[in-house]
């Protein structure tokens, strides 16, 4: 027999996928099909696919063509596959002309001609137009432009600033750049915002009040109060209101809390988390300090992360010892948080007027995990236990240090008209009070 095997996402099917199984089909007598997993979509950089493993599964399926399905999870799976199966013909599509030459060595590898003016990117993009406008700080919003040219269906559109000529050839293709956020708001369906603290909450209601979708770096707004005013008018409005701390979104960070939630290192004592930066210059020297972010702002969010996704946000008290400039008290060079639970304890430490190993550890009564520096863009973890054979490592695939995770996230909630919630308003609303609190000086202690 005559065997035949082909690979792909087959997301929302399409005539070109059609055409491709029936070709391949006719290759041999017998047809095995494989259906990549998410995380192997995932690792390869290809983010968006719409539907799950097993719907694809399930149109490829109904079709009748394949005689088996199988799924393709790891990178070198094909030749596994191929000597496993018995397979004669390997094939794909044009678009792949040349890469897989390399199994010539176990079968014939033959590329058949691509449909014309069809893909299921196209069809995403279809389905899901998102215009969105840039407001804040040049460094991330040119990040954040290139991230969202990997995000089928959003489509930067805006900028709300005034920008220099050297900047703007960063942004070719955004149609509006304005300085009237009235006039931006106007030309998108949604926001994302980096702009000064102090500034998020006028810039989120506005956004609001005209009905538009929210993605804003945290904290959200710097007084307890203002944050239910804006999460109610997001409701009222049926808007997405999107904290954007892309650590969150992250798989290795995701996996980490599913393998906590497992019990794999016991019952959890401690979350230590840092992150230090010293990148503000103007923090040590005395400079302009104007728009500048403080260390609480900057940091705080990021590393109260971890903290109140793995032992809640019910701690019985806190110690916020803070180092602030003298002329300029709202700006702490260094600033250590102590959280006491009945049951465990966590501590932050963030700066940007100091500098630290940049790790996140949590330790359990059977083991720890330790996420090495840069620990807020990682990729890899270790589970470490008394017995060092015991240890585990994991790697997961990190491409543009979230943002793009987050993008996509972002669109699926604008598009189902539900927040994923990855960071539960529980947790946004923490961060914004313990914020709050450091502008107070509640719990704070100054060193
Ligand atoms: N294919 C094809 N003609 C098309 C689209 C896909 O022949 N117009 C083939 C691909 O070459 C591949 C198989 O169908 O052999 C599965 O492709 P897949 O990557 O799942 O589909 P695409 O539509 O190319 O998806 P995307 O836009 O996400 O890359």
């Amino acid at each position: 027999m005559r065997k035949v095997i082909t690979y792909g996402t087959y997301d929302l099917l399409h005539y070109g996928h059609i055409n491709l199984l029936q070709r391949a089909k006719e290759l041999g007598d017998y047809l095995i099909v494989g259906i990549t997993s998410e995380d192997f979509d995932r690792n390869r950089g290809k983010i968006n696919v719409k539907q799950s493993l097993m719907e694809r599964i399930e149109a490829v399926r109904a079709l009748g063509i394949a005689d088996e399905i199988i799924v393709e999870e790891y990178e070198g799976q094909k030749i596994d596959d191929i000597r496993r199966y018995n397979v004669s013909v390997f094939t794909v599509g044009s678009d792949w002309i040349g890469k897989f030459d390399y199994l010539r060595e176990y079968c014939e590898v033959t590329y058949l001609d691509r449909t014309e003016g069809i893909s299921s990117s196209d069809i995403r993009s279809e389905n899901r137009k998102i215009n969105i406008g840039l407001i804040g700080d040049d460094e991330y919003l040119i990040k954040f432009y290139r991230e969202s040219q990997y995000v089928n269906g959003l489509k930067v559109v805006s900028l709300y600033k005034e920008l220099a000529d050297e900047t703007k050839s960063e942004f070719k293709g955004v149609e509006y750049i304005t300085n009237d956020y009235e006039e931006m708001l106007q030309h998108v369906d949604a926001v994302y915002i980096h702009s000064y603290p102090e500034r998020h909450y006028e810039l989120i209601k506005g956004a609001l009040l005209a009905k538009k979708h929210v993605l804003c770096e945290a904290p959200l707004v710097i007084q307890a109060e203002q944050i239910n005013e804006i999460e109610s008018l997001a409701i009222q409005n049926n808007c997405i209101l999107m904290t954007a701390l892309r650590t969150a979104f992250s798989t290795a960070y995701m996996r980490l809390l599913l393998l906590l939630k497992s019990g794999v290192i016991g019952n959890i004592k401690s979350v230590e988390a840092t992150c230090t930066s010293l990148k503000r210059k103007e923090f040590l020297d005395g400079g302009n300090l104007e728009g500048q972010w403080n260390s609480i702002c900057e940091w705080g969010p990021t590393a109260m992360l971890p903290v109140f996704h793995i032992l809640g946000i019910d701690y019985k008290q806190k110690i916020i010892s803070s180092n602030l400039l003298k002329d300029h008290p709202r700006f702490d060079l260094f600033t250590k948080i102590d959280f006491l639970y009945t049951d465990a304890v966590a501590s932050i430490k963030i700066g940007q007027g100091v500098k630290s190993e940049g790790h996140l550890i949590i330790s359990g009564t059977k083991g720890y995990i330790y996420v090495p520096a840069p620990w807020w863009k990682t990729d890899y973890f270790e589970v470490r236990f008394e017995n060092a054979e015991d240890s585990r490592r994991y790697f997961y695939q990190l491409d543009g240090e979230g943002i793009r995770y987050l993008l996509v996230a972002f669109c699926k909630a604008v598009e189902s008209g539900k927040d994923p919630g990855y960071i539960s308003n529980e947790i946004s609303n923490e961060i914004v009070k313990v914020v709050n609190d450091f502008y107070l000086k509640k719990d704070l202690y100054e060193i």
